[in-house]
């Protein structure tokens, strides 16, 4: 798979001298699927914003898919590489209808206005936003559908990767399954590379390929979502637990269980052995 995202030796500090990153090396690549995990203050929102130009690196360096965030004058490139979706897609909308939100960064960047329209339209039928509410305020409109309308102003802009900081928070559970099979979507069938930002282990469990622990700035463990999640010692040290049915699985290894149960499914099966 291509690099898309390369990242070495990053350290970050906020200028009122709080460090928030250390010595960060990983590389992200096309078409993954990943969850970015850690207890609050551990640097999660710090690091994506690194990860799409918005912050540039104290010291150490982030590559965008070839060009390094603290050159001078890119970031109208970098919008067109990563996305990111706000945690609260209120702090996101400030346009006054629905078109003009999603057209806003295809214009900023000075597309013709056929190629704004193209894009826009691209957009909102990707993300399931219907012309129907073109019109409308994003404001008046059910969060889960101004969620949709952030993710498609994102998606307006064309990035390969599209960063969303707590896709579930404060959702349902099936508004949750609907804007995670929406994100399994643009990944598998659209090739994006997803990263999500969560804190409910299910939700990763059920979706991610590749889980990047975070804990005081710092990577603790990055690996596959099943050997992440089958090594509770060192996710406990940022107060992390695995999801309950791999729990259950770990704790009953003494009668033969595995530890890197995923679904029931899975543990019905190995049950079964
Ligand atoms: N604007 C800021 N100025 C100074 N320090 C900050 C600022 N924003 C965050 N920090 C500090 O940087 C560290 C990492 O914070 P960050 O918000 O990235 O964590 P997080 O993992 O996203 O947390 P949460 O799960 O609560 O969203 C914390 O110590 C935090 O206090
Ligand atoms: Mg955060």
């Amino acid at each position: 798979m291509t690099a898309l995202i390369e990242v070495t030796n990053l350290d970050f500090t906020y200028p009122d001298g709080t460090p928030a990153l250390f010595d960060i090396n990983l590389t992200i690549r096309q078409q993954e699927f990943i969850a970015l995990i850690g207890q609050n203050g551990s640097g999660k929102t710090t690091f994506s914003k690194c990860l799409n130009g918005l912050f540039k690196p104290t010291t150490g360096s982030v590559n965008i898919e070839g060009i390094d965030t603290r050159d001078k004058g890119v970031i109208k490139q970098m919008v067109t590489k990563v996305g990111y979706v706000f945690q609260n897609p209120d702090h996101q909308l400030f346009n006054q209808n629905v078109h003009d939100e999603i057209a806003y960064g295809p214009r900023n960047i000075g597309l013709s206005k056929e190629k704004v329209e193209e894009q826009v339209a691209e957009a909102a039928r990707v993300a399931g936003v219907s012309k129907d509410i073109f019109s409308e305020h994003p404001f008046f409109l059910p969060k889960g559908v101004r969620q949709r309308v952030a993710i498609a102003s994102i998606l307006a802009m064309r990035p390969n990767t599209i960063i969303v900081d707590e896709p579930t928070t404060g959702q349902d559970m099936r508004q949750s399954v609907e804007v995670m099979n929406f994100l399994r979507r643009l990944w598998k069938e659209e090739g994006h590379t997803i990263i999500i930002i969560t804190h409910e282990m299910r939700i990763v469990a059920d979706y991610a390929e590749r889980i990047v622990v975070l804990g005081k700035g710092r990577v603790l463990l990055d690996d596959t979502t099943r050997k992440v999640f089958a090594n509770p010692d060192v996710l406990r040290e940022t107060f992390v637990e695995p999801p309950q049915i791999t729990r259950l699985s770990q704790s009953l290894s003494e009668y033969g269980l595995p530890h890197d149960v995923l679904s029931v499914e899975e543990l019905v099966a190995a049950f079964k052995k």
